[in-house]
């Protein structure tokens, strides 16, 4: 090769690094270290919220409390800032299920109502600055049992609710508002009565090596939900869910600086941005994911109820198998109305590969601003199927998809 060309190659390497540095996490992310303990509980076979709850807020800054082994049954707790809960291989922290601890005050945590916000969540952090929730053991919101005092579960109320186009009053399991540098790492969360991780309004939030794990009946069951929250890594997770495996949304404040990195869905509704789009979402990385069996594969949900920009948006190594959409980008969810905007714009999907014949979407809703995305080395299966209004797709796919994908490592082979 030619001098001339290599520094030529050079620039295009610099630039392509200028070009992506933006569009992901801003702080250079590594895989979490599990901080030192500050007391080790043992199980007590009963109610176990006090002693839980009471060494957290006595941890020292920047410790955990570990939870050797064994099952631990608990009402809502509060991780408080600096402080760590460490749930160890072997340990399971089971929620309880009884309505009456998780209620805002209302009385109506455990029923129907029109708005949904009656509980207090499993596990809250609020205001944490350093916060964390480690460890190879599991946290189980215990979503398929009976809740106290009544003859169903949570799930079967969700389902209730859904019946009669109501919403449920159940508590999420992990909710993490308005904090800074929180993390979450190598846990099981499974069976949540509702979302399982959100993250509101936080700066700073990495969730490595984490498995989620409830079934497809479990309604508004989300993995991961980063909302309105910058600076954020989602790496290494293997996500099966009843709803969206991981949604990226912006209901009260953008969401910007996001990395989702290495992870695999099996089941669920795919990954997802919105449909809380309102306050824009923007300068997101999604590299390296594999997807199996899902409702969608890569869906942008937005409309005008919301409103909002989707910008600078970069998929890249992605495998889609047997997806009803493998790729659905839609302006018009669900057709709820309003007085908002929706845009999607600057969308890139590169090294593609949707393996299974389902349905590409692109349903925008203006036509002087329609929907753009890219395509570079894009692959789909012969026999899927298109639906495109008011987009501008740049590039084009080859419908020669074929092997399959590998569910560790190397995403396309
Ligand atoms: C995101 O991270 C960068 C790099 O650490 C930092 O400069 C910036 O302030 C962070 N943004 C927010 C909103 O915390
Ligand atoms: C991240 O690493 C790069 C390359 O080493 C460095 O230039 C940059 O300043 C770092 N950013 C932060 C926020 O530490
Ligand atoms: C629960 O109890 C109510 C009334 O007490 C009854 O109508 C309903 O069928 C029961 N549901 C189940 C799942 O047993
Ligand atoms: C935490 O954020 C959620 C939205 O994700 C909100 O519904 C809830 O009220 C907030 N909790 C508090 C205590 O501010
Ligand atoms: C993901 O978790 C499931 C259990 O839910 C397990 O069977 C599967 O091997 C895991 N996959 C990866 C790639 O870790
Ligand atoms: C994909 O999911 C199907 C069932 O949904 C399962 O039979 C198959 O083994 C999965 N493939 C891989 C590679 O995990
Ligand atoms: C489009 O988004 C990419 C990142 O995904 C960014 O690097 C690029 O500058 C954006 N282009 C425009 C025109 O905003
Ligand atoms: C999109 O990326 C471009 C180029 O980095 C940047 O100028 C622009 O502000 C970004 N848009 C948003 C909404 O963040
Ligand atoms: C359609 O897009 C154009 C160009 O951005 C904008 O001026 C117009 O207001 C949009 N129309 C609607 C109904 O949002
Ligand atoms: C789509 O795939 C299914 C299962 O692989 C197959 O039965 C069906 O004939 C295919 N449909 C089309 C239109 O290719």
């Amino acid at each position: 090769m030619q001098l001339q060309s290599l520094s030529f190659l050079a620039t295009i390497a610099v630039l392509v690094l200028v070009h992506d540095v933006a569009a992901r996490d801003l702080r250079n992310v590594t895989e979490p270290k599990i901080p030192p303990v500050c007391t080790t509980l043992k199980m007590s076979g009963k109610d176990d919220t006090k002693t839980i709850q009471k060494a957290l807020d006595s941890c020292a800054n920047g410790k955990a409390v570990a939870l050797s082994s064994g099952i631990f049954y608990s009402g809502p707790l509060t991780i408080p800032s600096g402080a760590s809960l460490l749930v160890k291989e072997g340990a399971t922290l089971k929620a309880s299920t009884d309505p009456k601890l998780y209620d805002l005050g209302g009385n109506k945590c455990g029923t129907i109502d029109e708005l949904g916000l009656g509980c207090k969540p499993f596990i809250t952090m609020h205001g944490a600055k350093g916060s964390g929730i480690y460890g190879k053991g599991t946290i189980d919101g215990r979503g398929d049992t009976r809740m106290v005092g009544s003859n169903i579960t949570w799930w079967h109320l969700a389902r209730n609710a859904l019946g009669v186009h109501k919403l449920q009053n159940n508590p999420r399991l992990i909710q993490i508002n308005n904090s800074m540098d929180i993390t979450i790492y190598q846990i099981t969360l499974t069976k949540s009565p509702f979302y399982h991780l959100v993250a509101h309004e936080t700066n700073g939030f990495t969730v490595w090596g984490i498995t989620i794990i409830s079934p497809s009946y479990a309604l508004n069951s989300d993995g991961i939900d980063p909302v309105g929250t910058q600076n954020v890594t989602i790496a290494h997770c293997n996500i099966t869910t009843g709803d969206d495996d991981i949604a990226i949304k912006a209901l009260t404040a953008p969401t910007k600086h996001v990395s989702v990195l290495n992870n695999h869905f099996h089941g669920g509704v795919g990954m997802s941005i919105g449909s809380e789009t309102n306050h824009g979402v923007s300068d997101v990385l999604i590299s390296g994911l594999t997807i199996n069996t899902t409702y969608n594969g890569l869906y942008i949900k937005t409309n005008t109820l919301r409103g909002g920009l989707v910008t600078n948006i970069t998929y890249e190594n992605i495998c889609v198998h047997n997806a009803g959409s493998p790729i659905q980008l839609d302006e018009d969810y669900y057709h709820y109305h309003g007085n908002n905007t929706p845009a999607i714009r600057n969308i890139t999907i590169r090294n593609f590969k949707a393996l299974g014949n389902g349905t590409f979407t692109f349903h925008g809703l203006n036509a002087s601003d329609p929907i753009q995305v890219t395509l570079e080395n894009v692959h789909i299966t012969e026999g899927s199927k298109f639906s495109i209004r008011n987009a501008k797709i740049s590039g084009t796919w080859n419908k020669d998809a074929r092997g399959r994908c590998a569910f560790a490592g190397n995403p396309v082979v």
